[in-house]
């Protein structure tokens, strides 16, 4: 099997000459981490619907979409000409008070997410996820979290922790150990996370036990990485030890939320966490966060209306009167416009199971083809995401997809960058309601043509 693979042809030759320009400006050439990959990240020039396209006119059909913001593809009209208006009915790009955008999303999210009482917005994932955290360690007095061996939930110190460890360190399987994923996390930060095995409630519940006293939330997406669902009963359990123990379940549904459903995951669960995370595809496209949940623990947020943080007479808010949250950005018309505009549409009479259908049958075909070629291959996710896997083992957790054949999984990815479909190699499928059936004909075509040239 050869793996090449350098876009050596000179096709990408454009997207290579900018990308050696921005690594003399921008450490590595990439703003985000995770976007890069060898020989170099492709370089876009234009977007439409389902389509990308480079810098030297090459065309992809696109299956990142921008890791699963884009949920109707990109430049959607409806959401375009929403943003537009909405900015120029409004005489500004934001206003930096309140204003009732606000309160109609707040009000879509709470009609959505039943276990959502009262909402607050941020920038992104990352800063919901956080701020969940300081809203459960000051509901609770207690000060660790719990989150599960490969769970991303942005990168901060507590929570950039065993995503991705090597099996050499990451421990026994029900006892994992935490590993940072990253240089300058501080020691006493890396101690403050327990990790916990995925889909294993024994072992989860063993270790909740062990530290249920300095446990104030445990943090899951309640299916890793959009495509490793929790078992139900792992979940059941998890709701059920963590009331217990006055721990505070935080659902991560950064990724799920309408993507698998317009409630998210725990709609398709009946599992009512105490915290939600949002994100991606709440914002249209443009950068969204957002934290739900119930309203004893959200009205710690609530300002102290004497005083605050940035007071200059000396009675700014005391550590024990609020939990702090704030950001020049939060709450951004034009952002909340574009968002309530994307719910509008999928909200639409028979657009979700549209979506839910057309992934369906690219993940059916998908398997039809691989069987035919003998390639041990499974396709595993819900909605409107999915993975392609290469093995037929239940995957269940992180460790299991050690044993799919990942080498040539990668091999085909980078083929099928070169064929005119793209995702970042071994990254997660996301569809969009742009994607057509002639995208899903082309896309296994480039599947097959992938295979051919690598066996
Ligand atoms: C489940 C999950 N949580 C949190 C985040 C962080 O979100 P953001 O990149 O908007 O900060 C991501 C991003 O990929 C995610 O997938």
């Amino acid at each position: 099997m050869g793996l090449k693979f350098s876009f050596e042809d000179g096709r990408k030759a454009q997207s290579q000459g900018l990308f050696n320009e921005a690594e003399h400006v921008i450490p590595g050439g990439i703003s985000a981490n995770i976007k890069y990959f060898s020989p170099h990240p492709i370089v876009m020039e234009k977007a439409a619907g389902s389509k990308l396209y480079d810098v030297d006119g090459e065309e992809y059909i696109d299956y990142s979409l921008c890791y699963g913001a884009l949920i109707t593809g990109h430049g959607h009209k409806r959401i375009i000409s929403a943003a537009n208006q909405y900015m120029e009915s409004i005489g500004t790009t934001i206003f930096g008070t309140p204003h009732k955008l606000e309160i109609t999303m707040a009000q879509k999210l709470i009609d959505l997410y039943p276990s959502i009482d009262m909402v607050r917005y941020t920038n992104s994932g990352l800063e919901a996820t956080l701020f969940a955290i300081r809203l459960a360690v000051a509901y609770t007095g207690k000060n660790k979290i719990g989150k599960f061996e490969g769970h991303y939930h942005g990168g901060y110190d507590e929570v950039l922790v065993s995503v991705n460890p090597n099996e050499q360190e990451a421990g026994e399987s029900d006892n994992p150990i935490a590993i940072p994923e990253s240089k300058g996390i501080p020691e006493d930060k890396l101690s403050q996370t327990i990790v916990l095995p995925f889909n294993d409630l024994d072992a989860t519940e063993r270790i909740l036990r062990t530290h249920a006293n300095e446990l104030a939330a445990v943090i899951l997406e309640p299916i890793q990485g959009g495509f490793i669902p929790a078992e139900p009963p792992f979940l059941e359990g998890l709701r059920k030890l963590t009331n217990e123990l006055n721990i505070l379940l935080i659902f991560d549904e950064v990724k799920t939320g309408f993507r698998v459903d317009l409630g998210g995951a725990q709609s398709i669960y009946n599992i009512t966490p105490d915290l939600t995370a949002l994100g991606k595809v709440l914002g249209g496209g443009f950068p969204v966060g957002a934290i739900g949940g119930r309203k004893d623990i959200m009205m710690l947020s609530s300002p102290n209306k004497e005083s605050d943080v940035f007071s200059v007479d000396g009675k700014s808010s005391h550590k024990n009167d609020v939990v702090f949250h704030s950001g020049t950005y939060n709450g951004h018309p034009i952002v909340l416009s574009a968002g309530l505009e994307t719910i509008h549409l999928l909200e639409e009479e028979g657009v979700m199971k549209q979506l839910f259908n057309k992934t369906n049958s690219l993940r059916r075909q998908l398997e039809a083809l691989y069987a035919s070629y003998n390639i041990p291959m499974q396709t595993i996710g819900m909605g409107s995401i999915f993975n392609i896997v290469l093995s037929l083992d239940t995957i269940r957790n992180y460790r299991d997809m050690w044993r799919a054949d990942n080498k040539l999984r990668e091999a085909i990815d980078r083929e099928l960058l070169d064929l005119g479909v793209f995702l970042k190699p071994l990254n997660r499928y996301s569809m969009s309601t742009s994607h057509d059936d002639m995208d899903i004909k082309q896309t296994i075509n480039a599947h097959e043509t992938a295979i051919k040239r690598l066996l």
